[in-house]
This record gives C-alpha cells, sequence and structure tokens, in this order.
C-alpha cells in the first residue's frame, strides 16, 4: 500500500473514534490520508486531532474559498487512490445511492472516477431496514464495495446486531484487497462468466449462546464456503457471503457479512436476496439453547450440573429453497455426512427442496474439517458426478465452472423457448 493515497471520509457516528487508529495506521504504512468529515462526524471527533495524524488540514466545508481556489472537491476526489466512507451512516449511504451531493462529503463522491470502499456503523434496525438495504444494492450495482458491517453489542444499551463499524485491521484488509483487484481487474479485461449474478454463500459455524461466555459451536472452519465466494467473485459474480464466526480473512472482492446465530444468519440471508445463486455451505447448529442465561451460570455446590434444554433452529436451505417468491434460480445445498453419503445426500436434496447436493464425508480420519482439501460427490436429481480428491479451492472453482454451465445453459433454453413461441405467434 506503500504510496498510495486514501481519501477517508468520515460520517457522523460514534465509531468515528476507530477512524483515529486507522488513520495512524495507514500512516504507519506509508498510506497518504486525507480527510473530509462530515458535519456531523465533527460532534464525535474534532477535525484539529484528525489533522495531528493526518498532517494536513481537514476538509469540511464544500463552500469554502481557499478551498475551491487551491483544492476543490473535485480534486479532492480525484487525486485520492481510492475513497473510503467510514463509518459510513445510513444518511451517508442514503445519499450515495440517489447522487445527492448537498455537503462536502457527498459531492466529493459523486464526483468521483471510481467506487468507493463503504464501512457502514449504525443502528441494526436501520441497518436491516428495507429502505437501506435497497441503497446498498443500488450502491453494489454501481460498483460500490462494502466492509462489514460486524454483528455485535451496540454503543447503546440493550441493542445488538449487525451494525458495528469493521475493526481497523478488516478496514485495512479491505483497502488493500481494493487496491489490489482494482489492478487485477484492469489486468484481466474480461468480465467473467458470472458477470451481473448475484451469488449468496452461507460459510462457517455458527455460535449458539448458552450464556454470555459459552456457546455451542461445531469444528467448521469455513475454509469451503469462502474459497467458493472468492471463486465466485473471480468469475465476475456480485457475491454476498454470510459467515459465522471463523479465522479467515474475508475474501478479495466479496461484500462479507458477519453473524453468529443460525437465526442471525437466516435474517441477513433473508435481507440479501434476491440472487441468482445460493451455496448453503455453513454448518449452521440444528439447535439452539431454549433458555439462556443473562448471567453467567455458576456452579452450585452439591446440585447436579445444569441441563441443557434445546430447540431446533431454523433450516435456512430448505427455508430459502422452498420460497414461492424470489427463490434464486439456483440453490446449492452442502451435506456434510459419516456415513451412507450418497444415500444421505440423495434423501437430503429431496426434504430441503435443492437444486444441487454437494456431498462429503466428514468422519474424523478423512481431515474435511478443518482441512485444505476435499472430496466430494455433486448430486442433482437423477444423476451425480465424484470429483477425485481436490483442494478445496479447486472444488470451490470446479462448483463455480459448473454454475456458470448451468446458468448458460438456462438462459439459452429460455431464450430458445421464446423465440419458438414467437415463431409460433407469428404462424
Ligand atoms: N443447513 C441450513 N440450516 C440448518 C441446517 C443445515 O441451511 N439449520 C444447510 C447446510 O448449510 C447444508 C445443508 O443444509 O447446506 C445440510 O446440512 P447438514 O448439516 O449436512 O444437514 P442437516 O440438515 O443438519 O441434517 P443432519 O444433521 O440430519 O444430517
Amino acid at each position: 500500500m506503500e504510496d498510495k493515497s486514501i481519501l477517508l471520509i468520515v460520517g457522523g457516528g460514534i465509531a468515528a473514534y476507530k477512524c483515529l487508529e486507522l488513520i495512524r495506521r495507514l500512516r504507519e504504512r506509508g498510506v497518504d490520508v486525507r480527510v473530509v468529515m462530515t458535519k456531523a462526524a465533527q460532534q464525535f471527533i474534532t477535525p484539529l486531532s484528525v489533522s495531528a495524524l493526518t498532517n494536513e488540514r481537514v476538509f469540511t466545508e464544500l463552500f469554502d474559498l481557499d478551498d475551491e481556489r487551491e483544492i476543490g472537491h473535485i480534486r479532492l476526489s480525484r487525486d485520492a487512490d481510492l475513497i473510503l466512507v467510514a463509518p459510513a451512516t445510513a444518511d451517508l449511504i442514503a445519499k450515495m445511492a440517489n447522487g445527492l451531493a448537498n455537503d462536502l462529503a457527498s459531492s466529493v463522491l459523486l464526483a468521483s472516477d471510481k467506487p468507493p470502499l463503504i464501512a457502514p456503523a449504525m443502528n441494526p434496525q436501520m441497518w436491516l431496514n428495507p429502505a437501506t438495504q435497497r441503497n446498498v444494492h443500488q450502491l453494489e450495482a454501481d460498483g460500490a464495495r462494502f466492509v462489514g458491517p460486524e454483528t455485535g453489542e451496540m454503543a447503546e444499551r440493550d441493542e445488538a446486531g449487525p451494525g458495528r463499524l469493521a475493526e481497523v485491521p478488516a478496514l485495512i484488509h479491505a483497502i488493500e484487497e481494493m487496491t489490489a483487484s482494482d489492478r487485477s481487474t484492469r489486468a484481466r479485461g474480461s468480465p467473467g462468466p458470472l458477470f451481473d449474478r448475484h451469488v449468496v454463500v452461507t460459510s462457517g459455524p455458527t455460535h449458539e449462546p448458552i450464556d454470555p461466555v459459552r456457546y455451542i459451536a461445531n469444528r467448521s472452519s469455513g475454509k469451503q464456503g469462502h474459497a467458493i465466494a472468492g471463486a465466485a467473485a473471480k468469475a465476475g459474480a456480485r457475491v454476498t457471503l454470510i459467515t459465522g464466526p471463523v479465522n479467515l480473512p474475508d475474501p478479495d472482492g466479496v461484500k462479507t457479512i458477519k453473524v453468529e446465530t443460525a437465526r442471525e444468519m437466516l435474517a441477513v440471508t433473508e435481507q440479501t436476496l434476491p440472487a441468482d445463486v445460493a451455496v448453503f455451505c455453513a454448518a449452521v447448529a440444528d439447535w439452539s439453547v431454549a433458555e439462556q442465561g443473562d448471567q453467567k451460570i455458576k456452579k452450585k455446590k452439591g446440585k447436579p450440573p445444569p441441563a441443557l434444554k434445546l430447540v431446533a433452529n431454523p433450516d435456512i436451505l430448505k427455508t430459502i429453497a422452498s420460497r414461492k417468491k424470489g427463490r434464486p434460480e439456483l440453490v446449492i445445498g452442502f451435506a456434510a455426512e459419516t456415513e451412507n453419503v450418497l444415500q444421505h445426500a440423495r434423501m437430503k436434496l429431496k426434504r430441503k427442496g435443492c437444486d444441487w447436493i454437494v456431498a462429503n464425508d466428514v468422519s474424523t480420519e478423512t481431515g474435511v474439517m478443518g482441512g485444505d482439501s476435499n472430496s466430494v460427490h455433486l448430486i442433482r436429481t437423477g444423476r451425480h458426478e465424484s470429483w477425485p480428491e481436490l483442494s478445496k479451492e479447486d472444488v470451490a472453482a470446479t462448483l463455480v465452472e459448473e454454475i456458470a454451465r448451468e446458468l448458460a445453459s438456462t438462459k439459452r433454453t429460455a431464450a430458445n423457448s421464446k423465440s419458438i413461441r414467437a415463431k409460433v405467434d407469428k404462424r
């Protein structure tokens, strides 16, 4: 990133303080940082503290004669290799999605000749509001990239969910990826077989809380799901990855949304539709704890250990596959089996109502869970094929090729039946 220049647009939110740390980390890496602050941002941090870190004045006003003579909003946006909006409030996102330009931040963004990187931070209900989600989809369709928001506790009491500003390492990672992926997109020059398609992928385990410090989890690493999301992005798709807690970096060029529980994963998956393809790779916990303790459950001397009462979690794959309206064109499930792999997977295909199942043997001796390779069977109604042992990246790339082939053939069939209909109508 050395010698890159970033224009950081700081919106008004409690998370604005994280920008100070971000600027410091970027400067350490030799990145030149210029900052525009909205009026609201100045309620949370002062231009003085920001300019002490950037070694440059902070830009706040659209109509500042000095600025317009020396460095106007057009130059501010053109000089930067990347514009990062952090924290991006619901208001800033709405302005960007609708092309408003009534202050310096929104004018710079509208005048920009490159897509911005957007790091949202807001209350979970504001983030999940259909209006915000519409704006986010619009911005993605316009080429913007998103990092976060992350899921967790909010500054407001008793508020939790997706809406926290991505942490500084995640922001830096996204900046690195975006500046690198700009180069690779330019080098690639071709839009890819999944261009203009929206692919949703679930990945990783879910964590089901028992009390504030304990949870139920499983051994899924997320490697396979993350690899599929990355491969779909390389094939030109707009990809939304919804992941449970994993120790993996967000894949290049992918919008990654982090969740914890199965219920959150379902809610976010539904919010991200419509999609052309949905791949359900997450190892979703089948059960959650019926009564989660508000406080850490304590041992009681002489008493038996507490019994956990479990309740069924929603089946995300089945819920999406059985949608009457807005079902993705291709719904793909995974089957993690420890015996009778093909037989169980075929039953799962039927039971879940999906189009394909990718089945793998996850018994301990295979080392698939957490490992780097996988041997899978791709099962469709009436036929199946078994692939040799491949790295998880190669399984992902091969699956994405199959997906692209399938979408191209259904498009051809649709076009053919349209032209047959036209011929019949002429007669
Ligand atoms: N799945 C899901 N939601 C759940 C459980 C599973 O979306 N609550 C999805 C997984 O992402 C996977 C598929 O369903 O694509 C099969 O998951 P698997 O764990 O193999 O099957 P289960 O439905 O849990 O059935 P069983 O535990 O009986 O094998």
